[in-house]
């Protein structure tokens, strides 16, 4: 008789989660990875990293070549401090300084080197070998994962992605604008819809989800879902 033990029966999918700034994708993707017990993968804090480091070493990022060769000293990873996913730059915990108001204002161009992109990308795949994963970030289900099992492209209004990261940045006791906050949430989509290499797009088989008018457990509730019929266990 052939009894397969749990473990064999285990089913572990990709998920790829792609979106505009600011609609959530981290709260979903975190939320999703923490129910099915996959591990979360937060392509973004990378791209940041990348940034922050430039910025901190003065590398100039109007000069690709200058980023590129900046990449060989930088080592980009996560840990789980107090069961949070923590971002550790040359051994350096930099969670709180990546999301600062400077880095969200030079990262979409540093996000639109090539050779940045071709080594995070890696980086990624490499992450998500085994699959049982949940990516977030801008080209998972175009470039990074395109055969991910389940992609979804996540939006909602400028109002209420300029509301969340207003309220977020405020709980960090940063002093910023909304006004200050839409134009760089404009203006990083713009960049990133429209750079030449992997354009923030929308995969052909991703399922949209405009969470405007959508509570976190609602929006959870709804992927965890579209998971399991996508055969997540
Ligand atoms: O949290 P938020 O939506 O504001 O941004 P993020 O996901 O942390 O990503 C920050 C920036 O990194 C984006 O605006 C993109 O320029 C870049 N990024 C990218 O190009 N590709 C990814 N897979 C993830 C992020």
């Amino acid at each position: 008789m052939n009894v397969l033990s749990l473990p064999e029966m285990e089913h572990k999918i990709t998920i790829a989660v792609d979106g505009f700034a600011s609609c959530g994708k981290s709260t979903l993707a975190k939320g999703v990875a923490q129910a099915l017990n996959y591990v979360y993968i937060d392509t973004g804090a990378m791209y940041r990293a990348v940034t922050l480091y430039c910025i901190e070493q003065e590398v100039d990022i109007e000069n690709a070549e200058a980023i590129e060769q900046a990449l060989n000293a930088l080592d980009i990873r996560f840990k789980t401090i107090a069961g949070k996913n923590t971002t550790f730059l040359n051994g350096r915990n930099v969670e709180e300084n990546i999301r600062k108001m400077q880095v969200n204002n030079r990262v979409s161009e540093v996000a639109a080197v090539s050779a940045v992109r071709c080594t995070l990308v890696r980086q990624q795949q490499e992450m998500g070998r085994e699959k049982g994963v949940v990516l977030d970030g801008r080209d998972i289900g175009t470039v990074v994962f395109p055969d991910a099992e389940l992609k979804l492209f996540m939006t909602a209004s400028i109002e209420v992605r300029t509301q969340r990261r207003l309220l977020e940045l405020q709980a960090k006791g940063q002093t910023v604008s909304s006004e200050e906050i839409a134009q760089n949430l404009q203006h990083r989509d713009h960049i990133d819809s429209t750079r030449a290499d992997s354009p923030l797009k929308q995969a052909e088989d991703a399922i949209v989800i405009d969470n405007s008018h959508l509570n976190q457990e609602e929006q959870l509730a709804m992927c965890l879902v579209l998971a399991k019929l996508r055969g997540a266990s």
